[in-house]
């Protein structure tokens, strides 16, 4: 067992429904272990200046895991190896700063709950020695040794409910109606969602699309007497031969922004069959809000196994959920990697077994 006495926890990338739940399971299990939380503010620009900190008590927590966001609040631009400075014309490394108020606050380990960009910092600061665990988030489920990341079942029951409003509006004027969904990599929610919602046609980045495809399959339903089509396009889907759609370019500490795709789908789509098609991009709207049953669940169980580790005084780690059980992965085997879905799996399989056409 470990000596730890004080641990930290912040939260960082994109916000996810389930991360207050995690921030109050861990208050919880490790009050109750006799553990000191310490909550750094806006992911670790917290440990680059130490007054955005605060000690958590559960009486800080009581409630939380009802609420969308987190207290803690959180940022995507925030990477500490190489800090966007405000003037904007370069970066600073406030890595060693931060391992400093580090030892500063007293910490001894670190609970790190973020996606792919947080938990690769995570992971430079474990090699500078700060004993890190990792929470995995994201909307988008493409974190590579967890069956499933917490976040993601809001989104998709939100953008199934999207889907189920959509059927109805659509066949009232015979449209083609074209939803594009959050998946910057990947096409998890963009498939969970057309599967749950009985969309005709999923397009997803791990597949190229051609609308050529697409519109045969809307021309074969109108001849089998349907009136209307749905599509569900991810974010980062691209069409064969070109790429992805962007509306902003990247930045220091920051991806490119995405969005347009469905805009593109809806025009293309209405040249090529001659139906109306009108196209509704879900954004953030997929990220805000309460956060499901399950991801409530699925957050609490991670956020305790978290505290059990550092517990055991074991770091480097990520929780993970292998079903049905909560297990430890080595951060070395996620970062830098992707969990697409796979081409040859049962989630493909079915889609294709119903007729959906996935652009291909
Ligand atoms: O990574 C999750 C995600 O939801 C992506 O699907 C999306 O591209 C991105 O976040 C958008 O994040 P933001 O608008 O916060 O930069």
């Amino acid at each position: 067992m470990s000596s730890v006495t004080r641990l930290g926890i912040l939260t960082g990338g994109g916000d996810a429904p389930g991360l207050n739940a995690v921030i109050r399971a861990v208050v919880r299990s490790a009050t109750q272990a006799g553990i000191e939380c310490t909550g750094l503010e806006d992911s670790f620009d917290g440990l680059i200046d130490p007054v955005r900190s605060r000690r958590l008590a559960i009486k800080d927590v009581t409630g939380i895991h009802r609420l969308g966001g987190t207290i803690l609040g959180t940022t995507n631009r925030g990477n500490p190896f190489a800090y966007p400075l405000t003037s904007a014309d370069g970066s600073a490394d406030y890595s060693v700063r931060c391992v400093e108020n580090f030892h500063t606050l007293g910490l001894q380990a670190l609970i790190v709950i973020g996606g792919d960009g947080t938990l690769a910092i995570a992971y430079d600061f474990q090699k500078l020695g700060i004993p890190i665990v990792g929470v995995p988030k994201t909307i988008d489920n493409d974190i590579p040794s967890t069956t499933m990341t917490f976040g993601f079942d809001s989104a998709v029951g939100f953008a199934t409910d999207a889907v189920d409003r959509l059927h109805s509006t659509a066949h009232a004027h015979h449209r083609i109606m074209v939803v594009e969904v959050m998946g910057r990599y990947t096409g998890w929610i963009a498939l969970y969602a057309g599967l749950a919602g009985g969309a005709d046609a999923v397009l997803i980045p791990e597949i190229r699309f051609d609308l050529e495809k697409v519109a045969a399959s809307v021309r074969r339903r109108d001849q089998h007497g349907a009136r209307s089509s749905i599509v569900v396009v991810a974010e980062g889907a691209a069409p064969v031969g070109g790429t992805r759609s962007v509306v902003a370019a990247g930045d220091a500490g920051h991806v490119e922004r995405l969005g347009g795709v469905g805009a593109h789908v809806a025009e293309q789509l209405e040249t090529l069959t001659g139906k109306e098609a009108r196209y509704v991009v879900l954004g953030h709207l997929q990220r805000g809000g309460s956060p499901s049953a399950y991801d409530r669940v699925l957050a609490t169980r991670f956020g305790c196994h978290a505290v059990d580790v550092v517990q055991a005084g074991r770091s480097g780690v990520m929780v993970a959920l292998q079903s049905p059980d909560i297990v430890t992965v080595p951060l070395a085997d996620v970062v830098g990697r992707t969990r697409f879905v796979p081409l040859d799996g049962d989630l493909v399989r079915t889609a294709r077994d119903l007729g959906m056409c996935l652009g291909d």
